[in-house]
C-alpha cells in the first residue's frame, strides 16, 4: 500500500471539503460538508498513525493543482469537484484490504450518495474580491485591517493543523498528544470561521504547502516554545483588531478567539512539561 500517496490524497480531500463548507450558501449543505471534512481529517490522522507504526515516511505536501480545482464560479461545479474527489479516492482504495482503508472506503461510499442528493444552483462569491460584509458597517481602514488579518490567519491556522497533526502522529506521550489533538481541532474551527468571513468578503485564499523544515526533524521542545510565542502573538493580533474594528459583533467574535489563543498557549505549556518529564 502506498501510504505516502493515500495520505496526500486524503489530505487534499480534507482541504477541499473544509473549504467547500464555507463556499456553499445553504445551511443544510454546509452542515453535511462540514461532517465530511471532519471525517476526512480523522481519516488523515489514522493513515498517518498507521504509516508511522509501519515505519513508512510521508510528508504533508499536497498538489496545488488539485486544490485549485475548487476555485469555480458555480455551486454545481464545486459539487462535481467534490464528487470526483470522492470517486478518485474510492478508486484508489481498490484492491487494498486493510482495517483503516476499509473504513475509508465505507465512509466515502456513503458520502458520495449524500452528495448525489444535493440540489445546488447558487453562485460562488468566495473569490470575487468584493470586500464587503453584508449587514456590517465597516470603514475602509477597518475593512483592510480585517482582510489582511483574515488572509494571514487562514494561512497560519492551516499551517498549525498540519504541524500539530504531524507531531501527534510522531509522538507517543499521551499528555502531549491530547494537547495536539485539541489544538488541531481548535485550529480547524478557527480556520473555518476565518474562511467563512473571508468567503463572504470574496477574499478567500487557498492554503500554501508547508515547507518540510517546519515539521520534519524538528526538536519538539523547541517547536513548542516557539509556538507558545505564536499563540500569544495570535492572541495579541485578535485583540488589536477587535479594538480597531468598531463593530460590536465582530469585536466580540475576535475577543472570543483571542481567549482561545491564550488557552492554546496553556495547552502547549502542558505538552512541554509532559515532554520534559518524559
Ligand atoms: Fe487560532
Ligand atoms: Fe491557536
Amino acid at each position: 500500500m502506498n501510504y505516502s500517496k493515500i495520505i496526500q490524497k486524503t489530505h487534499e480531500s480534507f482541504i477541499k471539503f473544509i473549504y467547500a463548507t464555507v463556499m456553499f450558501q445553504e445551511n443544510d449543505v454546509k452542515e453535511k460538508l462540514n461532517d465530511i471534512a471532519l471525517f476526512k481529517y480523522r481519516h488523515l490522522v489514522w493513515l498517518m498513525q498507521d504509516a508511522v507504526k509501519k515505519n513508512v515516511r510521508f510528508n504533508m505536501d499536497f498538489d496545488y493543482e488539485e486544490i485549485k480545482k475548487i476555485k469555480v464560479q458555480q455551486e454545481c461545479e464545486l459539487l462535481e469537484v467534490l464528487k470526483d474527489d470522492l470517486n478518485e479516492n474510492i478508486a484508489f482504495y481498490e484492491g487494498i484490504d486493510d482495517v483503516t482503508v476499509n473504513r475509508l472506503r465505507n465512509d466515502d461510499s456513503f458520502f458520495i450518495k449524500e452528495l448525489q442528493k444535493f440540489d445546488v444552483e447558487g453562485e460562488i462569491i468566495s473569490f470575487n474580491e468584493n470586500k464587503t460584509l453584508p449587514e456590517t458597517d465597516l470603514d475602509e481602514n477597518a475593512k483592510s485591517a480585517l482582510v489582511f488579518f483574515l488572509m494571514e490567519e487562514i494561512f497560519k491556522e492551516y499551517e498549525l493543523i498540519t504541524i500539530y497533526s504531524y507531531l501527534k502522529a510522531h509522538s507517543d506521550i499521551a499528555v502531549a498528544n491530547s494537547a495536539f489533538s485539541d489544538l488541531a481541532y481548535d485550529s480547524i474551527y478557527h480556520l473555518k470561521r476565518f474562511a467563512a468571513l473571508a468567503s463572504k468578503m470574496g477574499v478567500l485564499t487557498l492554503p500554501r504547502i508547508i515547507p518540510h523544515d517546519k515539521y520534519e526533524n524538528i526538536g519538539v521542545v523547541e517547536f513548542l516554545k516557539e509556538n507558545i510565542e505564536e499563540e500569544m502573538d495570535a492572541e495579541k493580533q485578535c485583540l488589536i483588531l477587535a479594538e480597531k474594528i468598531g463593530n460590536e459583533e465582530l469585536s466580540e467574535f475576535l475577543l472570543f478567539i483571542s481567549r482561545q489563543e491564550l488557552y492554546h498557549g496553556e495547552l502547549l505549556q502542558r505538552a512541554l512539561n509532559a515532554i520534559k518529564e518524559d
